[in-house]
């Protein structure tokens, strides 16, 4: 998110020049707040009064206001922003930029500005290729200008693809990306997560199973992935994705496969999430064809499954870190320091069910922290900023990595 972020979008004379909307929507989608500052070649390309309407700011293009005559202050536009982007930047901009020829409100503005400075190059290959673009474009990185480029191809030039200016979105995301990059503190560790419901066999096409949805262990693999982690994710039965390639998805069924996968994977990383709601029980016998209704009532003998957790707090090493979850109706603290114990965990993140809204399925949750040093209570919050407590918790506590 950009939220609060001061932009400065600066725009020349491109034919790209009416993709600076996508790029004001992209940003203002974000949070932040846009400036405009065009050149007069820029105004020949897209309108002031469309930018401006965007923008909900009148767009800067010359030093004296046409109207009333105030002086439009570069110097305060420099220090007012919080990041100038020029997109779509021509060569003569560059050159101009690279020259210090400020001879119009943008340049000016950039020779100004206090905040970093990102380029969108926008010129036809020949002008790009050009000895002079390439010295400009040197200098200007030299003076700590960040160019977003399309990534060259493969013919013999090395050029194919460059000068076009790269799409709106890849630029936006670039500049979100410089203000919130995440931090890399998990890198190097490896993590166990175990995510979403079981589903216990009762015939071919029944089952028992719950209403977790995944949601709360998905947004957790992700926040670690992003953290530098390599994610190992066990999944029982649900409709959820992965994006981040760190996250290895290993998709189970029951309980005994989660186990099994677990007590696999468990050995070879540095923690576990326990986030699944695991089955307790599992029809003693699975019928091999679909049960058939005879008679009133139907008796089903649960038999008990094994404990995921138990068994990986019996073999944890201590190095190793281990996190369990407790969704409770009543008694929930009492209890969860109970499983603490019990599962030989460091910690226990536990929602309650008395929080509507929360929980299964929701997008949202509330949590307690419960350690042996006490309890942290969270506010309610979207699930991938719960995952951020829940993970910075857990990078608090982690040792630091010794080299052996
Ligand atoms: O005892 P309870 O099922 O409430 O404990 C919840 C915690 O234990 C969760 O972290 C859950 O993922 C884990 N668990 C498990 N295997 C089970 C049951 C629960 O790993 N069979």
């Amino acid at each position: 998110m950009l939220k609060g972020k001061k932009i400065v979008l600066g725009i020349t004379g491109s034919i790209a020049a009416y993709k600076a909307c996508y790029i004001i929507r992209g940003l203002q989608k974000k949070g932040a707040e846009v400036q405009v500052v065009i050149t007069p070649a820029g105004k020949e390309f897209i309108t002031p009064i469309t930018l401006s309407a965007l923008t909900h700011k009148p767009v800067i293009s010359e030093f004296f206001s046409q109207r009333d005559g105030t002086w439009n202050s570069h110097v305060d536009i420099g220090l007012w922003a919080d990041a100038m982007l020029i997109a779509p930047c021509t060569a003569s901009t560059l050159g101009k930029m690279a020259n210090g020829v400020a001879d119009n409100m943008l340049v000016t503005t950039y020779l100004s500005m206090k905040a970093p400075v990102f380029i969108a190059p926008a010129m036809d290959l020949d002008m790009y290729a050009h000895p002079s673009t390439k010295r400009n474009i040197d200098i200007l990185t030299g003076y700590g200008c960040r160019f977003i480029e399309p990534a060259s191809g493969f013919l013999a030039s090395g050029l194919e693809g460059k000068g076009r200016m790269q799409e709106p979105e890849v630029i936006v995301d670039a500049i979100d990306h410089f203000f919130n990059a995440p931090s890399q503190d998990l890198s190097g560790r490896k993590i166990l997560i175990t995510a979403g419901p079981t589903y216990e066999k009762i015939d071919p096409v029944r089952f028992i199973g719950n209403y977790s949805s995944g949601k709360m262990g998905f947004a957790i693999a992700e926040e670690c992935a992003r953290r530098g982690a390599q994610v190992q994710l066990v999944a029982g039965p649900v409709s959820m994705t992965v994006n981040h390639h760190n996250i290895n998805r290993v998709d189970v069924e029951s309980c005994q496969q989660m186990y099994e996968a677990c007590m696999d994977i468990f050995p070879n990383v540095d923690v576990a999430i326990l986030c699944a709601a695991v089955a307790d029980f599992r029809p003693e016998t699975v019928a091999d064809t679909k049960i058939k209704r005879k008679g009133d009532d139907l008796m089903l003998h649960l038999a008990p499954n094994k404990d995921i957790a138990a068994a990986l707090g019996n073999i944890k090493n201590n190095r190793q870190v281990m996190v369990g979850f407790a969704l409770e109706t009543d008694n929930e603290e009492n209890n969860a320091v109970e499983k603490l114990k019990k599962k030989n965990l460091d910690f226990i993140v536990l929602n309650s069910l008395k929080n509507k809204g929360t929980c299964f399925k929701s997008d949202e949750n509330q949590i307690k922290i419960i350690s042996q040093d006490g309890m942290t209570e969270f506010e309610r919050k979207p699930k991938t900023e719960v995952a951020a407590d829940i993970v910075n918790y857990l990078a608090q506590i982690m040792k630091p990595i010794t080299l052996s």
